[in-house]
């Protein structure tokens, strides 16, 4: 059997939407299958990694050799994540964790007042999960991703460099790209590089980007 590239690496990914309650029965979430972080949690098991993967409400089996937490919210998801970054070397953030969180869990299901009453919903930041962990010392490399409609390099590439990740997989969403899809494009940015993965299945792009990661992590010179 060939040499995996892998072999004892302890991979952290992030993965699926991350759910927000509002009530015992409503919530705020974002759109995302999970597909491409479980593709990348199964690809870099297959090459020998030691996989944990932080995982939102989806719909998914647990890949093959994976570890799997299940978490909710993105507080949940923090949690769950830093608990683990610091005996991690390599962290993939792939999940769509939300922006944003209601202020307050109503503990009782809110009820219409009347048939044209409204309701406000405050709203407050979540923790940045992947700053978080960018920020450590010593930290894993960090692997972030980057969903735009725009001016998608340009955007990856700031985002790259704000964010101090090692590095971005960027990609197109909107009209029927990206999200909740099999298939996906992902541009990859690294400090000083690119590489442009064309349109295919998550597992093959998954597998490409668990390459590049075993590449960049390798002494200069051996790359
Ligand atoms: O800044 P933006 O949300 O577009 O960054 C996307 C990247 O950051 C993804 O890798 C996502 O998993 C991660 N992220 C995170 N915690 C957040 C928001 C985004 O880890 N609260």
């Amino acid at each position: 059997r060939r040499p995996r590239e892998l072999d004892g690496v302890r991979f952290l990914v992030s993965a699926g939407p991350t759910y927000e309650d509002i009530d015992p029965v409503r919530f705020i979430g974002n759109r995302s299958s999970g597909r491409m972080g479980f593709a990348v949690a199964a690809a870099a098991a297959a090459e020998g990694a030691q996989v944990t993967l932080v995982a939102g409400p989806v719909h998914l089996p647990t890949p093959r050799g994976v570890e799997r937490v299940d978490v909710r919210s993105a507080r949940e998801m923090r949690e769950a994540v830093l608990e683990r970054a610091g005996a991690s070397d390599v962290f993939v953030a792939a999940a769509a964790v939300g922006d944003f969180r209601p202020r307050d869990v109503a503990p009782h299901k809110l009820k219409k007042a009347s048939a044209d009453s409204g309701l406000d919903l405050s709203l407050v930041q979540n923790p940045d999960i992947l700053a978080e962990v960018a920020a450590l010392d010593p930290r894993p490399f960090v692997v972030g991703f980057a969903a735009e409609t725009e001016r998608v390099e340009e955007y990856a590439r700031a985002k790259l460099e704000r964010k101090r990740l090692d590095l971005i997989a960027a990609n197109e969403v909107g009209a029927g790209l990206g999200f909740e899809r099999e298939d996906n494009a992902l541009l990859l940015l690294w400090p000083g590089g690119r590489e442009a993965l064309d349109r295919g299945d998550k597992a093959d792009l998954a597998r490409a980007l668990v390459a590049r990661i075993a590449r960049l992590r390798k002494p200069v010179g051996e790359q």
